[in-house]
């Protein structure tokens, strides 16, 4: 097979970047080592920077998003009983988008399939080859079958754990980590949020986290050592220790019920630089990890496909080839900033276990702070709606 793009991975990255190419009239082939349903089933974090919606509305997926999604104004932070909130809107003139990352890989794909492109499920023992020459290619096996997909440029959109990254000699690519000493224990349920915006609670005994997903489908995350057990956990233990972390008047009003998701998700932040390797080119968690604090996974993402789009459309349609040269700077520049924000999120509001009552105390002052510096607040708000593109 012979294609412009071959795209490694189909989750939210290789599927927008398909989308965003072939309305631009470039082809694609995307090659996912799963099937749809798995790739649909995976819980992941839902809140969209105006940056993003942008993008996927640009891209055709605005539909759902503007009905189903919602706009918040702002999101809350809370020490003990000590409540704060951060005006997004009224600090910076906009907001974000809750709605979750699972609805975008399912708008994705009923658009991908409505532009009759090619999406290869249940591949195997993926190879890039000639990565560095001028004619790459990939290849494949397929139901015991060994494929050759020969294309111009290859986009690694294969995740953490894909092959793309692992493409670039060791000796050329610097990685950059903090693995974090806590996991976050993660619920949904079908109970309405206890609160209407975004809630991130630090309290003596760990983070607590309420968000939702719909105004029926609750989430919530607490800090837990890393290595717990999900199934260790009853519901009922689980809302008891949320409840502990919360204002009072907050877990006073909680809503509980049983679980209908439980997993733990580890917490690191890493970055693997270059994002190019010749004509392959890294996006999204291929290249970079953060905790989920800043609410940045997915909006990152984003960021990369929209400015590896841009550079790959202007190299196939018109042989100029500064964006390209530029992509992995370009993107890193903002990389860098929303992992510093993540990192930044993560410590303020996680208990580190060994910390000294000093360390305690840092994080109890510069939530202090935030409650009494407007420009402490816009300075959060600024990097939480997303930092421009
Ligand atoms: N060959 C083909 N496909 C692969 C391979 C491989 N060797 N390895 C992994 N994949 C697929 C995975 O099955 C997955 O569907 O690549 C896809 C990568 O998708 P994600 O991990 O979701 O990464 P990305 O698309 O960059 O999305 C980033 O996901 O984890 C969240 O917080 C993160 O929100 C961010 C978003
Ligand atoms: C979520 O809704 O799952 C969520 C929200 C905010 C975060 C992380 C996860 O920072």
């Amino acid at each position: 097979m012979r294609t412009q793009v071959a795209i490694i991975g189909g989750g939210p990255s290789g599927l927008l970047l398909s989308q965003i190419l072939n309305q631009a009239g470039v082809e694609t082939v995307v090659l996912e080592r799963a099937t749809r349903e798995h790739v649909l089933g995976r819980i992941r974090a839902g809140v969209l920077e105006s940056g993003t919606v942008a993008t996927l509305r640009a891209a055709g997926l605005g539909d759902r998003l503007d009905r189903e999604g919602f706009y918040h104004e702002g999101c809350f932070l809370t020490d003990g009983d000590l409540s704060i909130p951060i005006e997004l809107d009224k600090l910076t003139g906009r907001g974000v988008t809750v709605y979750g990352q699972t609805e975008v890989t399912r708008d994705l794909y009923e658009a991908q399939d409505a532009m009759g492109t090619t999406i290869v499920h249940g591949v195997e023992d993926v190879v890039i080859q000639e990565a560095t020459g001028t004619a790459p290619f990939v290849e494949y096996t397929l139901k015991g079958a060994r494929h050759r997909l020969d294309c111009d440029y290859v986009a690694g959109c294969d995740g953490f754990h894909g092959v793309s990254r692992k493409t670039i000699p060791e000796d050329k690519r610097q990685e950059f980590e903090r693995v974090y000493p806590f996991g976050w224990l993660g619920v949904l349920s079908k109970t309405p949020p206890v609160s209407h915006e975004v809630m991130y609670s630090n309290s003596p005994r760990g983070f607590g986290l309420c968000s939702m997903r719909n105004a029926e489908l609750s989430r919530y995350y607490i800090q837990v050592p890393v290595g717990t057990d999900p199934n260790a956990w009853s519901d009922d233990q689980f809302w008891e220790e949320l409840s502990l972390r919360l204002p009072k008047e907050t877990a006073d009003r909680l809503v509980t019920g049983p679980s209908v998701e439980k997993s733990v998700a580890p917490l690191r932040s890493f970055v693997s630089e270059p994002l190019r390797w010749g004509r392959l080119f890294l996006v999204g968690d291929a290249a970079h990890i953060v905790p989920p604090t800043g609410a940045k996974g997915l909006n990152l993402a984003v960021s990369d496909v929209y400015y590896l789009s841009e550079a790959l459309i202007d190299a196939l349609k018109s042989g100029n080839e500064t964006g390209i040269d530029g992509y992995s700077d370009r993107a890193l520049n903002r990389i860098w900033k929303a992992m510093r924000f993540s990192w930044s999120m993560t410590t303020m509001l996680h208990q580190f276990e060994g910390e000294s009552p000093f360390e305690a105390q840092m994080r109890r002052a510069t939530l202090n702070h935030l409650s009494r510096s407007e420009t402490a607040r816009k300075d959060l708000a600024e990097n939480y709606i997303g930092l421009p593109y």
